[in-house]
């Protein structure tokens, strides 16, 4: 099907191309720190040059969506299908403006449908990205400073308070990827993390929903 440009938008970001590409692999983020666009992400496929997931709408919307990086990994396609047809894509180009900056050029296509208002579909799609583009930035940028900082702030420990009364330490920062672990124990002692949403066990840190270890009480 032919598609038609309907939009572009062109962002700033405090934090390398390297990294918007990195967020842009990960899948598992988008209900999560996406979680007022997106309600669920089940991944169908995940590589280092792209994946595809089955994803869900906050209001119920099913989707296909498909991202491909460009060869030289300064890029990206996201498509999104509905019933196998393809019914919008995002076109992203990444250029490094510092070392920890980078200008995202994105440009918004979709089918050519006779009677669609092409300006609304435009707007958006802007609006959308451009709301995508805030929840990402904060994660790009404490990325940065979690790779930059390595093990060390995995050390520290803050108090939370359990439902009785009692009190555990907890990671300042999530094992997973490093993120601020931003978030108390619900009434199980149970604390997920909103960049992902992996749970652990407050008290033995046990990562509850499987993806990885979780983290270690300190001696
Ligand atoms: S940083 Fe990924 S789940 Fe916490
Ligand atoms: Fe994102």
């Amino acid at each position: 099907m032919d598609m038609i440009e309907v939009g572009q938008l062109e962002r700033d970001i405090g934090a390398s191309a390297a990294r918007a590409i990195e967020d842009e692999l990960d899948w598992e983020h988008l209900p999560h720190t996406h979680r007022t666009t997106f309600s669920a992400a089940e991944v169908i496929h995940a590589g280092r040059n792209g994946w595809e997931a089955d994803v869900v709408l906050v209001d119920g919307t099913p989707m296909r969506m498909r991202v491909t990086l460009d060869d030289d990994r300064m890029g990206y396609t996201n498509a999104t299908f509905a019933d196998g047809i393809e019914n919008g894509r995002a076109v992203a180009r990444l250029e490094d403006t510092g070392e920890d900056s980078c200008r995202m050029s994105l440009r918004f296509f979709v089918p050519e449908v006779a009677g669609t208002d092409y300006e609304a579909v435009g707007e958006f799609y802007v609006a959308l990205f451009g709301n995508l583009i805030d929840e990402d930035e904060p994660k790009m940028i404490y990325r940065t400073n979690a790779l930059r900082a390595g093990a060390a702030p995995h050390k520290q420990r803050r108090t939370a308070m359990l439902a009785d009364g009692s009190a555990c330490a907890v990671p300042v920062v999530c094992p997973h990827q490093g993120l601020p672990l931003d978030c108390e124990p619900d009434g199980d002692g149970v604390m997920t993390c909103p960049w992902h949403g992996y749970r652990f066990d407050a008290r033995t840190g046990a990562c509850l929903s499987g993806q990885i270890k979780g983290w270690r009480a300190l001696g």
